[in-house]
């Protein structure tokens, strides 16, 4: 191939793959396979690895491109990125319909109404038809360039199709997906690291990463609904087709309304609609829908005047804080728990709230005996989110960060940022509950009937301090426990044993090592066989396996070094363990070319099914999407059901699974 030849199909290959990416992600109608898509793109990486001027910074090849950044250089946005005003009843909304017609002259006005989502907003360039840059807000005028963390958003075009507009700025919304979020917080429960307390936190953190390669593995997504410098376009609904030629996503639902009675009927549907959209949403945002009117209202020097936000009030209750409880978490994490006199919020009663830590509660002030507003919001978990000091009688109790873990008494220790306290007692009799706990759990060795009761006793009377000692229970042993019959025993001891021919993956993730969820943990038995070559690997080696970045990997690496788990290691193997990955040679190729999401209750864990889909040749995804090609669901099926109805995705029972194979 000559360089002439090869920049051809380069640039060929690149339309290509951007149409195909646009056809999948925004539109929902793929037209090749995934097969097909990656034989395109290694193509596309060959050739810029053999002439590599021809790679470009808009190649699909380059979505997790380079290396971590030092820091974000700033950007001075071209038009300056404004607020908008809020209204929080229907009265202030109707009143803001009056100014615009006193302002216009005229009764009816065009208006637009897009949902609110509750994200970071963005600025995004596109110059000759290549995305230039994409930056924050800031301070309104200049923001942080975080280009490479946006282009691992799959919906966010690198190229504009030729025969639409190729140079314009856009804003938008970045935002992470109620359910992406939903499991990621399960992934760091998983992994021992600290929830996010809701999706809009998530995605300022996750934007606020230096290394793409984490923010790649981020559901992250975007939603346009602004145009900054652009000719042709008259007015927001021309914004909205210019965002469809462009293949740039917009919000699911739009109204438009020329009198005040149905900017309300807007928004009331809304309401009832949003909590169905695939973001979280704070409100709604009210525009006029032409451009010539947009500049006769012009703007403060806040906001424009030609639109504003509708806020939705969050399902918000007072109630009394009873006390502060302390939870021990499996690293030793020490979390404050507020308990609370039940009241009834968003149709459930909420007798628990999230405080997330200490320096909340000081930041707040928050005291036992204090009436405090709790909150409940979509995906949330009800959360503390401020105090009516006005009720004080003046005997609340402040509440101090625990200098001592409550349950063992030693002295806490506090992560560099100082928001996590832990307890460093790898005996605290709490500790090694929630380890156990998490050890036997259906994810990890799956260890069934030992429950937290059962958990409780046995680390209360000192027949368990670690892992290792459950593989030295016998009958005579168990006797001991109370309320525990003869039956109930012989059922443990046979989920024990039977736990030591578990795949290793599960082990290693049972083990609980700081930043090793589930995934990690197959990943890397996936890449080194077998757990020896795991605790043998420098840092070096373990960051060469997929997924395990510079966090995880000295995390992994100091687990393996510390004695006491070298100690345990040692009898777990001797105990009988399984610690090399068997190669399973493919029980049969019957599911080769299929992709598998599984949903509901099924009558064994979820891993233990993808492994026979793996083991049959198919392949197992955690999202319904056009490249689905069978929902397998359980009892109990939800929004997966939903979306994979939606998508005409097939769906199969248990029943029809076992058949196939
Ligand atoms: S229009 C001059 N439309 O809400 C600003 N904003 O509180 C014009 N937002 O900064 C903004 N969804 O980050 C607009 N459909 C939507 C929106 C939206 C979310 C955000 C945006 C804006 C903030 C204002």
């Amino acid at each position: 191939m000559t360089h002439a030849e090869a920049a051809a199909r380069a640039e060929f290959l690149r339309t290509e793959l951007e149409r195909h990416n646009r056809l999948y992600y925004v539109e929902a109608k793929p037209v090749i396979s995934d097969k097909e898509f990656d034989v395109l793109l290694r193509e596309l990486q060959d050739i810029e690895v053999r002439f590599p001027d021809l790679l470009t910074p808009d190649s699909p090849t380059q979505r997790v491109g380079g290396a971590p950044l030092e820091g974000f250089t700033q950007i001075t946005h071209t038009v300056r990125m404004m607020s908008l005003d809020n209204t929080y009843s229907e009265e202030e909304l109707s009143a803001f319909f009056a100014r615009l017609q006193k302002g216009l002259g005229r009764e009816r006005i065009d208006c637009i109404i897009e949902p609110k989502v509750d994200g970071v907003a963005m600025t995004v360039r596109y110059q000759n038809g290549v995305l230039k840059h994409a930056a924050t807000r800031g301070d309104g005028q200049t923001g942080d360039d975080v280009t490479n963390n946006l282009k691992t958003i799959k919906t966010l075009p690198l190229r504009l199709p030729k025969d639409g507009p190729q140079t314009f700025e856009v804003r938008g919304e970045v935002f992470m997906p109620k359910a992406g979020f939903a499991k990621l917080n399960e992934e760091r429960d998983e992994a021992g690291e600290q929830r996010f307390a809701n999706p809009r936190n998530s995605t300022a953190g996750t934007l606020k990463l230096l290394d793409p390669k984490i923010v790649a593995k981020r559901p992250l997504d975007i939603v346009f609904y602004g145009l900054v410098e652009a000719s042709d376009v008259q007015s927001q609904s021309d914004v909205h087709a210019l965002f469809d030629r462009a293949g740039l996503r917009k919000a699911d639902l739009i109204w438009h309304a020329d009198n005040a009675e149905g900017l309300l009927a807007a928004i009331r549907e809304l309401d009832e609609k949003r909590k169905s959209l695939p973001y979280e949403t704070d409100g709604a945002v009210i525009k006029v829908n032409s451009f010539v009117d947009q500049r006769e209202l012009g703007e403060t020097s806040k906001a424009p005047r030609w639109a504003i936000a509708y806020k939705y009030q969050p399902e918000q209750a007072e109630t009394k804080l009873l006390a502060i409880d302390i939870q021990v978490g499996r690293t030793g994490a020490l979390t404050p728990v507020a308990r609370l006199e039940p009241v009834l919020v968003s149709g459930s009663t909420v007798s628990n709230a999230t405080l997330h830590n200490y320096e909340e509660i000081e930041r707040k002030d928050i005291r036992v005996g204090d009436i405090v507003v709790i909150e409940k919001a979509g995906e949330i978990i009800p959360a503390v989110v401020s105090v009516k000091k006005e009720h004080r009688k003046g005997d609340e109790a402040v509440v101090t960060a625990p200098t001592h873990c409550p349950v063992c008494g030693t002295a806490v220790h506090r992560d560099e940022e100082q928001v996590v306290i832990r307890c460093p007692n790898p005996h605290c009799p709490e500790v090694v509950k929630r380890r156990i706990e998490h050890f036997v759990s259906r994810a990890a060795m799956d260890i069934s009937g030992l429950g937290e009761s059962v958990i409780a006793q046995l680390v209360e009377i000192k027949l368990v301090r670690d892992v290792a000692d459950l593989y030295a229970l016998n009958e005579l042993l168990l006797a001991r426990l109370e309320r525990v019959g003869t039956k109930s025993i012989d059922n443990y001891l046979k989920a024990i044993e039977s736990s030591k021919q578990q795949d290793p993956w599960r082990l290693v993730f049972g083990l609980g090592i700081l930043h090793v969820g589930a995934g990690g943990a197959r990943k890397l038995l996936e890449h080194f066989g077998s757990i020896d070559a795991i605790a043998s690997a420098s840092i070096e080696d373990l960051t060469q396996c997929p997924d395990i970045g510079a966090i995880v990997a000295p995390s992994i690496h100091a687990w393996f070094r510390d004695e006491h788990n070298a100690a345990l290691l040692d009898r777990l193997r001797t105990a009988g363990l399984n610690f090399a990955q068997r190669t399973v040679t493919a029980a049969s190729d019957k599911l080769n070319g299929t992709t598998w999401v599984i949903t509901g209750t099924l009558s064994e864990d979820r891993e233990t099914i993808a492994d026979t889909i793996r083991a049959n040749g198919g392949k197992v995804s955690s999202s319904v999407s056009g490249k689905t090609t069978y929902l397998l669901a359980g009892e109990d099926a939800g929004s997966k059901l939903d979306k994979a109805t939606k998508l005409g995705v097939k769906i199969v029972t248990e029943a029809e699974f076992r058949a196939l194979l």
